[in-house]
């Protein structure tokens, strides 16, 4: 049976500054969702990571359906309403546009959607990260898809020896998708060359080269890249299939052992460790720090189970801490090199005005 995994995520408002949505905007989602889902999806699933609600649809209409995209977008509308009468912050920040025109992507919500033949037994994770951008997932991508060191079934499972595809895209380029595929082993130092730059390309799918089959898919839409300006950071989420053809479980979550440094702490605007986080988390120390969680569940015939938090596990708290210290650390220098984001990806206009107020007054010495 072929069945549709779509994550639609957005952050519209949430509770003393961009912490988390209030009780009562979740229920109002859950409740919506329940009651109009009028046969549109099979099962669904709602949570939030931080400050956003992605909800989880499995479905039989296949990736990008208008329906499914109205459906989610009328569930933020109606919870924006909410978030407006409890006096919310931030209440629809992320719905950049004021009509739905047959596609949530490009309006704001981030989205990851794949489309496959369901497996006897069909294990995924659903990634959700806050106050981080699509680029995050890179490293983590690269690492249980190509690196053996990570995913120790590319040298010991025979359903792996081919490798994976890497399709990957160029988020600069904003008049329509601009995308390479690379096959690894063999291409990937090219691989390497290309993710290496998280702002600028970004992992959109992965497929397994034994099978044919989809294996991953991210989100690539950048909100600064849609709105010219500063609406909100872009808060990635993520679907990975597992076992068999794919990395184990385990594969999928190990890479997020590093707490690399990621953009998107404070204002968007700093570099920050991503800290594998328990489901319904919130953030807090610099409005962060950047935060992921992982869900594990099954789907059959379209029916979700309910899901296995992967990163509440006594393991992650010691990842955790390491996370707090390397978070410390960097914030130690405040905006100083490396803290602090490039200006080409600053997200808050005031530095532009400062700028270009200093100009003038720069002297060049004869
Ligand atoms: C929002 C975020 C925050 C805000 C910051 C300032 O997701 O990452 O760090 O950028 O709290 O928010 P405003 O500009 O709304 O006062
Ligand atoms: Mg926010
Ligand atoms: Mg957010």
């Amino acid at each position: 049976m072929k069945i549709t995994l779509s994550i639609i995520k957005a952050d519209i408002g949430s509770l003393g500054g961009h912490i988390k949505p209030s009780a009562r905007l979740l229920k109002s989602v859950e409740d919506y969702l329940a009651k109009e889902n009028k046969g549109l999806f099979v099962d669904s699933f709602v949570c939030h990571t931080g400050d956003d609600i992605a909800f989880l649809f499995s479905h039989k209409n296949g990736v990008g359906n208008d329906k499914i995209h109205k459906f989610a977008w009328d569930v933020f509308v109606a919870g924006t309403a909410v978030a407006k009468e409890q006096g919310l912050y931030g209440a629809g920040q992320d719905l950049l546009k004021d009509s739905f025109s047959g596609n949530v992507k490009g309006m704001g919500p981030a989205v990851a959607e794949m489309e496959f033949e369901e497996r006897p037994n069909e294990p995924f994770v659903f990634f959700a990260a806050d106050k981080t951008d699509p680029g995050a997932y890179n490293l983590p991508l690269y690492l249980m898809f190509a690196d053996p060191m990570y995913n120790s079934g590319l040298m010991l499972s025979p359903n792996m020896a081919k490798g994976f595809k890497f399709v990957i895209m160029d988020v600069a380029h904003t008049e329509g998708d601009k995308v390479i595929e690379l096959n690894s082993p063999e291409e990937l130092y090219d691989i390497a060359a290309l993710l290496r730059d998280n702002e600028r390309y970004v992992v959109e799918s992965v497929w397994s080269r034994e099978t044919g089959d989809i294996a991953a898919v991210a989100c690539t839409s950048r909100l600064h890249n849609i709105a010219g300006k500063y609406t909100g950071k872009d808060d990635p989420v993520m679907l990975v299939r597992a076992q068999g053809p794919f990395p184990a479980t385990g594969e999928v979550l190990a890479p997020f052992n590093i707490g690399h440094y990621v953009a998107g702490f404070m204002r968007g605007s700093h570099n920050g460790p991503l800290m594998p986080v328990k489901m319904n988390s919130s953030v807090s120390y610099f409005d962060g720090p950047p935060v992921v969680s992982a869900l594990g569940f099954c789907v059959h015939n379209g029916k979700l189970t309910e899901p296995a938090d992967a990163f509440d596990h006594p393991y992650w708290d010691y990842i955790r801490t390491k996370v707090s210290r390397k978070a410390t650390e960097l914030r130690e220098q405040g905006f100083s090199g490396p803290a602090m984001l490039p200006y080409s990806e600053l997200e808050y206009g005031g530095i532009v005005k400062k700028m270009e107020k200093l100009e003038p007054k720069f002297k060049v010495r004869k």
